[in-house]
């Protein structure tokens, strides 16, 4: 019936990628963190239930250009060239490319990296800026950023590359590594929604404001990254 009907609210879906702590990550079977808190606050303002869907960092883009999800969210970088394939809605987050080494390395900054294996996640900008800057051969590629993590560990590679956040969980899970201080690249996040939506572009703006201004945005950050 139409009662029942308007009982339920549409789905928000949102596509990500949930190998990226604190932003994107399972606690059990649930997906949790950053984005899918924001996403849900989002989807809330909206009227709407965040329904999220997991899949590789790599077909979040495809998914929202299909359709298959209405925005991607998953600490995703905006550059230029994804900006031909998507639009993004206001930054709401600073990200920084770091470079993670074992506690006895040789490397101490970015320019150290010429000729060494440089481990990264599948597709993501520490993949992309590794390659134009060091090179093709010297970068090898995970579907999860934790995956490169152990690589290192393990002294398959010399270094990986990425974002700060999850680099601080992944450098604490797995002893004998150190996150170099002198980053390589700042840049900054946007969810990630089908090119030409400007109606959805800007309910999602309207919202993040609202929850910029309100304190919701930084109460989740804070129950996400305390130091
Ligand atoms: N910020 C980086 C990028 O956009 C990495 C994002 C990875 N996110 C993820 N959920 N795995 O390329």
């Amino acid at each position: 019936s139409d009662s029942a009907k308007s009982d339920k609210k549409e789905k928000l879906v949102m596509a990500t990628n949930a190998e990226f702590p604190p932003f994107e990550y399972y606690d059990g079977d649930e997906v949790v963190g950053i984005d899918a808190e924001f996403a849900a606050a989002i989807a809330d303002k909206l009227g709407m239930d965040l329904k999220i869907e997991d899949m590789a960092f790599d077909s979040i883009i495809p998914a929202v250009q299909s359709g298959k999800a209405d925005i991607g969210a998953a600490g995703m970088t905006v550059t230029e060239d994804r900006a031909t394939q998507v639009d993004f809605s206001d930054s709401y987050y600073t990200g920084v490319q770091v470079i993670i080494v074992t506690d006895d390395s040789d490397i101490t900054e970015p320019d150290d990296l010429k000729g060494k294996k440089i481990g990264v996640q599948q597709g993501t900008t520490g993949d992309i800026y590794s390659t134009d800057d060091f090179g093709d051969d010297n970068v090898e590629r995970f579907n999860k950023g934790m995956e490169a993590v152990q690589a290192l560990q393990q002294g398959k590679i010399d270094a990986v590359i990425i974002d700060n956040q999850p680099a601080k969980t992944f450098v604490e899970e797995n002893e004998g590594l150190k996150i170099l201080e002198t980053s390589y690249v700042e840049e900054d996040y946007a969810l990630a929604i089908k090119k030409g939506n400007d109606d959805l572009v800007k309910k999602v703006n309207d919202a993040i404001k609202e929850l910029k201004e309100d304190g919701t945005f930084d109460k989740i950050v804070a129950k996400y990254i305390t130091d």
